[in-house]
């Protein structure tokens, strides 16, 4: 089965053709970043623009790829992120998917975009091996998993029972991990996304300082009994925003800033953070796997540390290719190919729901 997978629900442009759920026939990624540099972060309107603008040529690139590899071959569904997301950016993928999947007379499925980032470990291109386990294996040989997406718009930890079923057990009260790297490299003016740049820095001044002095950044512990927890434990939430006044608060009382050691120290905290609750989460659900999804897996501490995590605990860690961890289209049709419910006409009403939650 072929499904075409559109995703537009914040600074991607993307669609990607999947075979059975894993096999990436086709992949196109247009990514908006250098419009939004300027502002240091996504504007809602240049980006719902820029999606109008190029949705029709990454589509068409996508399915041009698929016929060329594929000749003859037919798209079965067509598969869109309707949340959570940006209103404006989501809307425009979501008309077009409705658009396409009538023209082709194919169904309709929506996805939801953290859930599909959770997908995109058994996601690989075709030609090359798959990989050791796929989804299907997943309640045989990885469950009870935990799902971990690591994102600039989200940062949550799920309990995974058996494959497409999540439990919340944590998540940011505040800030994703993702923004909490995008904003202190705003702050240090290091440019925008933040995140690769302070993986950059942060992995050179490691490598030059193997016992490095770094500044004792909190660690993004919740106090107890916020009611921003919405009755989740404290230590398995994270919260990024005592962190980033804690940045401010040594940029203004340190005015010759030793950059490199100072990001370096930040990156441990959010890294140290993240890795603590997954420890926590992994024994309290007595996990068998770790499944890691999203932009932030990038980070090359992260996964580092998610390894040791993972090897401590002794339970299988599964991370996408680095091509897989941003936004793009394969991991929303992948995942629409483990979906039974692929709806006809009704398709059509489907809304975007820009504050969805997985589960
Ligand atoms: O998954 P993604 O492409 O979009 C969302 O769904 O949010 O993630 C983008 C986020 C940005 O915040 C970006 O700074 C972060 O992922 N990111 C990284 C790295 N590469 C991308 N964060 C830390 N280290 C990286 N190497
Ligand atoms: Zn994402």
């Amino acid at each position: 089965m072929n499904i075409l997978g559109i995703e537009t629900s914040c600074d991607e442009t993307a669609a990607a053709v999947v075979r059975d759920g894993s096999e990436v026939v086709s992949n196109v990624v247009y990514t908006q970043i250098p419009l939004h540099t300027p502002y240091g972060g996504v504007v809602p309107e240049i980006a719902s623009r820029a999606h109008i603008e190029k949705i029709s040529e990454v589509v068409n690139a996508a399915l041009d790829a698929f016929r060329a590899a594929e000749p003859g071959g037919r798209i079965d569904a067509v598969a869109v992120t309707y949340g959570p997301g940006l209103s404006p950016a989501l809307i425009v993928g979501l008309n077009a998917a409705k658009g396409l999947a009538l023209s082709l007379g194919v169904p309709l499925v929506g996805i939801n975009h953290i859930e599909a980032h959770l997908h995109t470990p058994f996601l690989y291109d075709r030609g090359t091996p798959p990989p050791e386990t796929g989804f299907a294996d997943f309640d045989a040989s990885l469950a009870p998993a935990l799902g971990l997406a690591v994102s600039g718009g989200h940062t949550n930890w799920f309990a995974m029972p058996s494959y497409g079923e999540y439990h919340t057990l944590g998540q940011t009260l505040d800030d994703a991990a993702g923004e909490a790297f995008d904003k202190a490299a705003k702050l240090l003016g290091l440019g925008y996304p933040g995140g690769p740049k302070i993986d950059k820095i942060a992995r050179e001044y490691l490598e030059a300082n193997p016992s490095p002095d770094l500044i004792p950044f909190p660690k993004g512990r919740p106090r107890e009994g916020v009611s921003a927890l919405s009755g989740l434990p404290a230590d398995m939430c994270v919260s990024f925003s005592g962190l980033k006044t804690a940045l401010l608060r040594y940029v203004q009382q340190n005015p010759s800033l030793d950059v490199p050691r100072v990001v370096a120290s930040y990156q441990e905290a959010i890294v140290g953070a993240v890795a603590d609750r997954t420890r926590t989460a992994l024994r309290r659900a007595r996990c068998r796997s770790l499944i890691v999804g999203g932009g932030v897996s990038l980070n090359s501490r992260l996964r580092a540390a998610l390894q040791e995590v993972a090897a401590k605990e002794r339970v299988r860690l599964l991370v996408a290719k680095p091509k897989y961890c941003g936004d793009n289209g394969a991991m929303i049709a992948g995942l629409a190919y483990c979906r039974r419910n692929v709806a006809g006409d009704a398709a059509l009403a489907l809304d975007v729901a820009p504050s969805l939650e997985a589960g």
